[in-house]
């Protein structure tokens, strides 16, 4: 299958443009879009056949579930049974944004999609290409990140085409996305919220509105298929410094091997360049990414999960 590229400007997306997309949507195909946070892989929620696609261009665990993104907040009660005073809360507060939460499924949401649980991931963008694609394509639309599974997460139309070339059907570039790291992840199928992966939305944020949210990641028992993979992972090998002083240390540790080091002004630009920083260092052949820990709080702690994650065992 040859894979089309087609640019859209983000600010004021072609409606021509977007019609193509749609319609290989509705069409059962696969299509890479730009969201806010990464590029997802769309394809229709309610087409079996067309989710299916979606696992196997990725190369993804069949029993990790996928997020259901929609354009208008009344889909939700076409996709949960269960629409608690709480989602609807969260929802006015923080969509269209980089939140994803989880409630019980409805009947019509394929089994594909949630890996066979009762419940259902859901999320409205706030990228103007994603919510024109979804609004056109007149159905909710499945889409993880558009990565090979267990890369970093794409946060430009080059990564996709990098890993998903001939894979699917087409790929709109939108430029780069604006936050660059997913979306946060929240079960409210439970008494009390649990953040599943944190994000920009961050606990302090949702605490606001929710009071009590626990940290999913602390628990012992991770509810989220995904969490238990490895991601975001490049070639080379992580590691997560706690002061620069240690970069000469590090460096006379490996005295042969090509060390990258990554620098960032602030949480913001690190969050937006990171996975295509570990990109370009693999692409570059570099051995060791050397990079910087930063406060586990806010945005901080979205980053600190990627790069723990990341960082988890490689020998050189
Ligand atoms: O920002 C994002 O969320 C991007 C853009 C494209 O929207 N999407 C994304 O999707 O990161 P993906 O598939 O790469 O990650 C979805 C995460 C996985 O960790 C998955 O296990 C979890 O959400 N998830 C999905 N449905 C779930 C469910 N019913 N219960 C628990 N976790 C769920
Ligand atoms: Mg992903």
């Amino acid at each position: 299958m040859e894979t089309k590229t087609i640019k859209i400007d983000p600010k004021n997306p072609e409606i021509s443009k977007i019609k193509i997309a749609s319609k290989i949507l509705k069409n059962g195909g696969l299509v890479a879009f730009p969201t806010e946070t990464v590029y997802g892989l769309g394809a229709n929620a309610l087409d079996k056949k067309a989710v299916s696609k979606i696992f196997i261009a990725k190369g993804r665990p069949q029993d990790n579930p996928l997020i259901i993104h929609i354009s208008d907040k009344k889909e939700l009660y076409k996709l949960s049974s269960d629409v608690t005073p709480t989602a609807l809360v969260l929802a006015d507060k923080f969509w269209p944004g980089p939140l994803t939460i989880i409630l019980k499924k409805s009947k019509i949401v394929p089994k594909k999609i949630t890996a066979g649980l009762g419940s259902v991931a859901i999320r409205m963008p706030s990228s103007k290409i994603a919510l024109e694609i979804i609004r056109n394509s007149k159905t909710p639309i499945a889409a993880p990140s558009a990565n090979i599974s267990g890369k970093p997460s794409p946060t430009k139309a080059t990564h996709v085409i990098d890993d998903l070339s001939n894979k699917i059907d087409l790929v709109i570039d939108g430029g780069k996305v604006a936050i660059g790291i997913e979306s946060t992840v929240l079960d409210l199928t439970q008494k009390i919220p649990q953040i599943l992966r944190p994000g920009k939305i961050t606990k302090e944020q949702l605490e606001q509105v929710l009071g009590k949210v626990k940290d999913g990641l602390k628990s012992k028992k991770p509810k989220s298929p995904g969490i238990k993979y490895k991601h975001y992972s490049p070639n080379a090998k992580i590691i997560i410094m706690n002061h620069k002083k240690e970069i000469r240390k590090i460096s006379k540790k490996y005295p042969n091997k090509k060390i990258k080091i990554l620098n960032y002004k602030n949480e913001v630009t690190m969050a937006k360049n990171l996975f295509n920083d570990f990109r370009n260092a693999d692409k570059k052949k570099y051995n060791i990414i050397l990079v910087k820990a930063v406060i586990e709080k806010e945005l901080g702690s979205a980053i600190m999960n990627r790069l723990k994650k990341a960082s988890s065992e490689k020998d050189l």
